[in-house]
């Protein structure tokens, strides 16, 4: 588990902020119908960077080809062979942690 700076409050509807992991990988958490999601911020397709692309109504935007992905399911809307990588979010202590 990786321990993050962030409590389940800090992370608003549709908004996402991220981190850094220690092997150098993005992350990106957002909250999508009240429920906290976090995933890996490099595109499926070609490794586009999520934290610089666009959160809008439960979908993530790839800043590279402008792919969106359904952060529920996790599938990329249009070619459901792409998957964003998704990560198990644990509160502890009041804290934001992953299961990486
Ligand atoms: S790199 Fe993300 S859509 Fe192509």
């Amino acid at each position: 588990m990786i321990k993050t700076d962030f409590t389940p409050d800090s992370i608003a509807e549709n908004k996402p902020v991220s981190l850094e992991l220690p092997s150098g990988d993005g992350v990106v958490i957002t909250r999508v119908n009240g429920d906290l999601i976090a995933f890996s911020a490099k595109c499926p397709h070609a490794g586009g960077d999520f934290r610089e692309g666009e959160i809008h109504r439960g979908r993530a935007y790839c800043p590279v080809h402008q792919w969106k992905f359904d952060l529920v399911s996790g599938r990329c809307v249009g070619d459901e062979n792409y998957r964003i990588k998704k990560y198990r979010i644990q509160i502890v202590d009041g804290v934001i942690q992953l299961d990486i």
